[in-house]
């Protein structure tokens, strides 16, 4: 087991990406907090890990507001001790052309990806600097670096949480806190309309894989990040996306 014992938090692990983080942390021995604004759906995911065999409490939270995130950070505590791992994965839409988008669109996304991040990097790095380890990871996007038409909120959040990552790793790793992103591309509900939309049914096709993944096929490169194996890999993102990156 790769994480045996080491605690985790999956912000957005109700379902999508985060829940198979979140079940495949828990296989890989580590106590997992499956934190989301989606209650029942995030007790499930939950139990659905206990009933496995794992270890898992459900904690809902908010990310966009700091006293749910302090909250929720210190009722994760008080059911494993210290934070290990925060994998910074919440994550919303709001499409709009930039002409038309609205301050609660822009709002929202800003809020939900780097408000949380923040909030959550800042609940955790405390305990981790006073331990002196930590493995930080953050969900990425392909839209950080090449923008993405109808997302001018997602683009600058997800841009946003890149630079988060690189000055977190710059100032955490002299107390070996290791801070890293993953840039997926996934068959989750937040790509859902891209999937099913005629507009985009050639994007997939100039994917050199040619299809697109399994939320499964992601999370083992979250475990890889927060595992022994990747010691000496900090500041980085990882495209687990199909070789899509390359062909945009
Ligand atoms: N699926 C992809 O292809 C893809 C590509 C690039 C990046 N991402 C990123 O991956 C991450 C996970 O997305 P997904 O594809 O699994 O989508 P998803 O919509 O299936 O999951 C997102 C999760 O975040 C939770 N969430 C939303 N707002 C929240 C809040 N305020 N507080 C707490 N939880 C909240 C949702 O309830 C949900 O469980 C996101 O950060 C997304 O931007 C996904």
């Amino acid at each position: 087991m790769r994480l045996k014992d080491k605690v985790a938090v999956v912000t957005g692990s109700a379902q999508g990406i985060g829940r198979a983080v979140a079940e495949l942390y828990a296989r890989e021995g580590a106590r997992v907090a499956v934190v989301d604004v989606q209650a029942e759906a995030a007790e499930k995911v939950a139990a659905g890990i206990r009933e496995a065999g794992g270890d898992a409490i459900a904690v809902l939270c908010d990310v966009s507001s700091r006293a749910a995130v302090n909250e929720a950070a210190d009722a994760v505590r008080a059911a494993y001790g210290p934070i290990d791992i925060l994998v910074n994965n919440a994550g919303v839409i709001r499409p709009a052309m930039l002409h038309k988008m609205t301050d609660e669109q822009w709002e929202t996304v800003l809020g939900v990806h780097l408000h949380g991040a923040f909030y959550w990097l800042q609940a955790v790095v405390n305990d981790m600097i006073e331990r002196e380890r930590g493995w930080i990871i953050f969900t990425s996007s392909s839209t950080a670096q090449n923008g993405s038409i109808g997302q001018i909120n997602y683009a600058a959040a997800k841009s946003g949480g890149l630079a988060m990552v690189r000055t977190a790793a710059r100032e955490l790793g002299r107390y070996n806190i290791l801070v890293n992103a993953v840039a997926p591309a996934a068959a989750t509900e937040m790509t859902l309309k891209v999937r099913t939309d005629p507009r985009f049914a050639d994007a997939v096709k100039r994917m050199p894989l040619r299809r697109h993944a399994e939320p499964e096929e992601i999370a083992p490169t979250f475990v890889y990040l927060a595992s022994g194996e990747a010691s000496y890999v900090t500041g980085q993102v990882i495209s687990v996306d199909g070789g899509g990156m390359m062909v945009r």
